[in-house]
C-alpha cells in the first residue's frame, strides 16, 4: 500500500505538535487529582522519575516504531515484523485505546466547555467562592447538560479531523499552548497568595512516605504514560508523519519536558486553591472544577474584570488544549480506517464520533443517574479510566518497548536514533538508551502492572 503520508514541517513543528497531543486535560485536569488520591509529594516524585526513567524510553521506542513503518500503528507493528500474527494483533490494540480513551476524555472536555459558557456569562465572578466550588456537584450529576456538552466537544473535535493534518492540528496547537501557560502562571500566582494555601505547596513538596503505597507506582506509571499520549498508537501515528531527516531524541525530550512541566505548574496551580477552599485533595474527577471556580470568586471580588477576562481565557485554553489531545485520539482510528479499509475521511470521521459519542454518554452519566451501575467497585467512568491508564496503557506501551529492544535488529533501531550514524550525540547516549529500552522499561512496566493488584 503506497499512499502518500502527509508530512510535518519542521522540527518545531513537530515538538508543537507532539506536545500538543501530549499536553492537556491528562496535565491539567488529571494530574492534579491523581496527587491528590495517590500521595501527594510521594506521587509526584514517583511520577517525575518514572517520566525519565521509562516514559521517555517508551516514547523514543514508539516515536522509531512509527518513523520507521511509515504507517499506521495497527499496521505498524504488523509491518516491521513481516506479518507475524502476535505483532498484528498488538497492533489492533493501538486502536482500541485510544478510542476508548476518547469517549470520557470528551466528556471532561464537555464540562470545560459549560464551565467557559459560564465563564463568559460572568457566573464565577458572580458567585461567593463558596457557591463557585459547589456548582460542580450538581452539575455533573443533572442527566442533560454534561451529556450535551460532551457531544458538542467531540463535535468540533471531529469536524477538526475531518480537515486533515496539517490544517487542522498544527494551527491549533501553536496558539493554544503559549496562552495556557501564560495562563496557569497567573493562576498559580494568584493561588498560592489565598489564606490557606499554603497547606497546599507544603502537601505538594513535603512526601510522606506513608502514603506511598505499591499502588501509587502503578497510578503514576500510568498517569506518565497517559500524560505523554504514550501506549496507544498517537505517538506512533505521529512518528509516521516526522521525517528522516528529524533528531528523535530532541523532539521526544522536548516533548516529555514541555510536558513535564505543564503538570507540575499545573498541580501548583490547583493544590494551594483545593486546600484553601478546604476541598478534600482525593475529590477525584472534579477536583479542578471545583477548585479553580472558587480561585475566581475569590479573585472577583477585588478585581471582577481581571477575574472574569483570566477565567473565560482559562477555559476556552483548556478547551483547546484539550482538542489538540483529543484530535489525536481520534485521528488513530481515524486514519486506520482509511487506510485499512480505504474509508473517505469524512464517512471514517462520522463513524468514530458515533461511537465515542455514544459510550461517553455512559461515562457522563455514571456522575448522576447511573453512579449506582458499579463494576469491581468502580463507577463507568472510573472503570474506563482505570482500564485504560493502568491496564491497557502499561501493556501496550511494553510492547512497543519489547519490539524495539528485542523484535527490531538492534541496527535498525540505532540508524532509527541517530540517523545512520549522523549524530554524533546521539551515537555516544546509544548504548544507555538501548539498554533503558530493552531491559529497564520492560522490566518495570511488567513489575508495576501486577502492583495494581496489590492491596
Ligand atoms: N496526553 C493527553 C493529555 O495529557 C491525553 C491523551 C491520552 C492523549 N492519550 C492520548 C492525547 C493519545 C493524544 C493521543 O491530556
Amino acid at each position: 500500500m503506497t499512499t502518500k503520508r502527509e508530512k510535518f514541517g519542521g522540527r518545531m513543528a513537530v515538538i508543537l505538535a507532539m506536545a500538543g497531543s501530549a499536553i492537556g486535560l491528562g496535565n491539567i485536569w488529571r494530574f492534579p487529582y491523581m496527587v491528590g488520591e495517590h500521595g501527594g509529594a510521594a506521587f509526584v516524585i514517583v511520577y517525575v522519575v518514572a517520566t525519565l526513567l521509562i516514559s521517555l524510553p517508551v516514547f523514543l521506542a514508539e516515536v522509531m516504531i512509527g518513523r520507521r513503518s511509515h504507517t499506521n500503528s495497527r499496521d505498524a507493528f504488523a509491518r516491521l515484523s513481516r506479518q507475524h500474527p502476535f505483532w498484528k494483533w498488538a497492533g489492533y490494540l493501538t486502536i482500541l485505546i485510544p478510542t476508548l480513551i476518547a469517549c470520557y476524555y470528551s466528556v471532561i472536555g464537555g464540562w470545560s466547555v459549560e464551565y467557559f459558557l459560564k465563564s463568559c456569562s460572568l457566573s464565577f465572578v458572580r458567585m461567593s467562592p463558596e457557591e463557585a466550588s459547589g456548582f460542580f456537584g450538581p452539575f455533573a450529576a443533572s442527566p442533560w447538560t454534561p451529556v450535551i456538552m460532551h457531544l458538542i466537544f467531540l463535535g468540533i473535535t471531529v469536524a477538526v479531523v475531518a480537515g486533515g493534518v496539517k490544517s487542522g492540528i498544527e494551527k491549533f496547537s501553536k496558539i493554544s499552548l503559549p496562552v495556557l501557560f501564560v495562563l496557569i502562571l497567573m493562576i498559580l500566582t494568584y493561588s498560592v497568595s489565598l489564606p490557606g494555601a499554603g497547606e497546599g505547596v507544603r502537601y505538594l513538596l513535603h512526601p510522606d512516605w506513608n502514603e506511598l503505597t505499591p499502588r501509587t507506582f502503578a497510578y503514576a506509571m500510568g498517569q506518565s504514560f497517559y500524560s505523554l499520549s504514550l501506549g496507544m498508537g498517537a505517538i506512533i501515528t505521529y512518528g509516521s508523519y516526522v521525517s528522516k531527516k528529524e533528531n528523535i531524541l530532541t523532539t521526544s525530550a522536548g516533548t516529555a519536558v514541555s510536558d513535564l512541566l505543564f503538570a507540575i505548574l499545573a498541580g501548583f496551580a490547583i493544590m494551594p486553591a483545593v486546600f484553601a477552599a478546604g476541598i478534600e485533595p482525593g475529590a477525584g474527577p472534579g477536583l479542578i472544577f471545583q477548585s479553580i471556580p472558587y480561585v475566581f470568586a475569590k479573585m472577583g471580588a477585588g478585581m471582577p474584570v481581571l477575574s472574569a477576562a483570566v477565567s473565560i481565557l482559562f477555559f476556552l485554553a483548556i478547551i483547546v488544549a484539550a482538542m489538540t489531545s483529543c484530535i489525536s485520539l481520534v485521528e488513530v482510528g481515524v486514519s486506520f480506517l482509511m487506510e485499512r479499509s480505504r474509508m473517505s475521511r469524512g464517512r471514517a470521521c462520522l463513524i468514530l464520533f458515533l461511537l465515542c459519542g455514544g459510550l461517553g454518554v455512559l461515562c457522563s452519566l455514571s456522575f448522576g443517574p447511573l453512579a449506582d451501575a458499579k463494576v469491581a467497585g468502580m463507577t463507568i467512568f472510573d472503570l474506563f479510566d482505570w482500564t485504560c491508564s493502568n491496564i491497557l496503557l502499561l501493556l501496550m506501551a511494553l510492547l512497543a518497548v519489547v519490539f524495539v529492544g528485542w523484535i527490531l535488529p538492534r541496527r535498525v533501531v540505532h540508524d532509527e536514533f541517530t540517523n545512520g550514524g549522523r549524530l554524533a550525540f546521539n551515537e555516544r547516549l546509544f548504548p544507555a538508551v538501548y539498554f533503558l529500552i530493552k531491559w529497564v522499561a520492560p522490566i518495570a512496566v511488567v513489575v508495576i502492572f501486577f502492583t495494581n493488584f496489590i492491596l
